[in-house]
């Protein structure tokens, strides 16, 4: 049911932390709250109910939620009747323990729980602390039609699964968000079918672990595999582009790569994060490949799809890396030619694999100082990869006005770069397909100028 109309007895604030599955799953809360009589407000001075959907996937993450209940302190002095709900992995990482940390704090509620919100919040309003943090193994909120926050209209983000089994040492997801599930995928098809019948172009597949989508179709008799399910989300309308994140490199497979390179809507963009160039990290790590294997994953897509675009996540200074494992860190990224990474130094998590097993010797400043280096790499390597471009045509997706100009429109190429053009000469509006020659390029954006016709390739 659509949010406009309706009555709001008091407002909610919601920020979020972490992931797009955090961003995700923040949309369905404010589904469940405005049906429960609380309607969104941007401004948290005017809040009955300040939300933080929090990550924990490294310490800098917590604290930065920290701070951010520090503040939030100061406003509930003035406003007691405020609540405050922690939500989320940090929530589900710390648990009742939360409370006592943070006294403000009214609600503590993890992310398999949000549909009994309703109730913590009337519990928290007499005054005692709410407490819901159970994992499901059952839970995707299917039913829930997510109401958009912060959207452009063009672009959105659904849920396909939840939760995660694979076991990699440094992580704290299979704890925090619980046991792999996978969504009904008719009513995957009927939200991503609505979001294109209100204007929407593009929707992002969303799960820790996309490829190992498995979906059980009683009625046809039939499995959904991820491939098919990419599949029939495409042939929605060739209008919708269809985006996906994250693949696990193990699992993603030919069967979705054919399927990429069949559908010109699904865009060629692979999120494959790699972690580590080293073979002997890797398997610290539990990731369950080797360097070589993951070369051959690089390999075989381009095979396929040749201009696919590839991005990693990448982590420096886990327990025991050496120069030697950097260096194959460094020497990986070159072959792999990534068009974007997100960098990060290895932070410990209570309770993960790494944490009970292995020490975490690498002192912070060489952790840095390799993180530095790989976040040189990388801007090399975008500016390389952006400089490849100049001259070629790209289809682009016209998400809204350029950040630095109205001037200018600002749009996205499959291969998921942010193409910038002007406005003049041309009559598009948001949501339209533009084809865009590109003529300069920073590391991080192609410029170019619209072509019509015959000058289209
Ligand atoms: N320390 C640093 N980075 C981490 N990531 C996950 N856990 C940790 C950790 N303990 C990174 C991984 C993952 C991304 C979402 O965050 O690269 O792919
Ligand atoms: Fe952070 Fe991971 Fe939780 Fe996402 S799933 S919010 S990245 S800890």
């Amino acid at each position: 049911m659509a949010a406009i109309n309706r009555e709001y007895r008091k407002k909610f604030y919601i920020e979020s932390y972490g992931c797009a599955m955090n961003f995700s799953d923040s949309e369905i809360v404010a589904s469940i709250l405005n049906d429960n009589g609380f309607g969104a407000t941007g401004n948290y001075i005017e809040a009955d109910l300040i939300l933080l959907n929090t990550c924990s996937i490294r310490e800098k993450a917590e604290q930065t939620v920290r701070q951010r209940l520090h503040l939030f302190r100061q406003v509930k002095q003035s406003r007691p009747g405020m609540l405050i709900g922690v939500l989320g992995c940090m929530a589900e990482r710390l648990k009742g323990k939360l409370l006592e940390e943070e006294r403000l704090v009214d609600m503590v509620v993890g992310p398999d729980a949000y549909r009994t919100l309703p109730g913590l919040i009337e519990e928290a309003e007499t005054g005692q602390k709410a407490v819901n943090v159970l994992l499901s193994r059952d839970e995707t909120y299917a039913d829930i039609s997510p109401v958009r926050l912060d959207s452009n209209g063009v672009a959105a983000f659904v849920s396909i699964m939840r939760g995660c089994n694979n076991m990699c040492a440094f992580c704290v997801v299979p704890f925090t968000r619980g046991r792999e599930r996978s969504r009904d995928a008719d009513s995957i098809m009927r939200e991503c079918a609505g979001l294109f019948a209100q204007g929407y172009r593009e929707v992002t597949l969303l799960g820790q672990n996309v490829d190992s989508y498995y979906w059980m179709d009683e009625v046809a008799d039939k499995i959904v595999t991820f491939a098919q399910l990419l599949e029939k989300v495409a042939l929605i309308d060739p209008l919708l582009r269809v985006r996906f994140s994250t693949s696990h490199p193990k699992d993603i497979t030919d069967e979705v790569l054919h399927t990429i390179a069949r559908y010109e809507n699904i865009c060629n963009y692979i999120h494959l994060p790699v972690q580590s160039g080293s073979t002997r990290i890797l398997q610290l790590m539990n990731r369950t490949y080797t360097r070589e294997w993951y070369m051959a994953k690089i390999d075989r897509i381009l095979s396929l799809i040749p201009d696919c675009g590839l991005s990693s996540d990448i982590i420096t200074g886990f327990c025991t890396e050496t120069e030697e494992d950097h260096q194959d860190t460094l020497s990986l990224m070159a072959y792999s030619r990534y068009d974007m990474s997100y960098m990060f130094f290895y932070s410990e998590r209570p309770g993960t694999l790494a944490a009970r097993r292995y020490a975490d010797d690498v002192p912070e400043e060489v952790k840095k100082r390799r993180l530095d280096e790989v976040v040189k790499l990388q801007n090399r390597l975008s500016l390389e990869s952006n400089k490849r471009d100049i001259g070629k045509t790209f289809k682009v997706l016209i998400e809204g006005d350029s950040k630095k100009s109205a001037a200018d429109w600002r749009g996205r190429n499959s291969q998921n770069k942010v193409v910038i053009f002007p406005k003049e000469g041309g009559s598009y509006n948001k949501g339209d397909y533009a084809w865009i020659k590109i003529a300069e390029c920073t590391g991080a954006t192609l410029i170019g100028s619209a072509v019509q016709g015959e000058e289209i390739n």
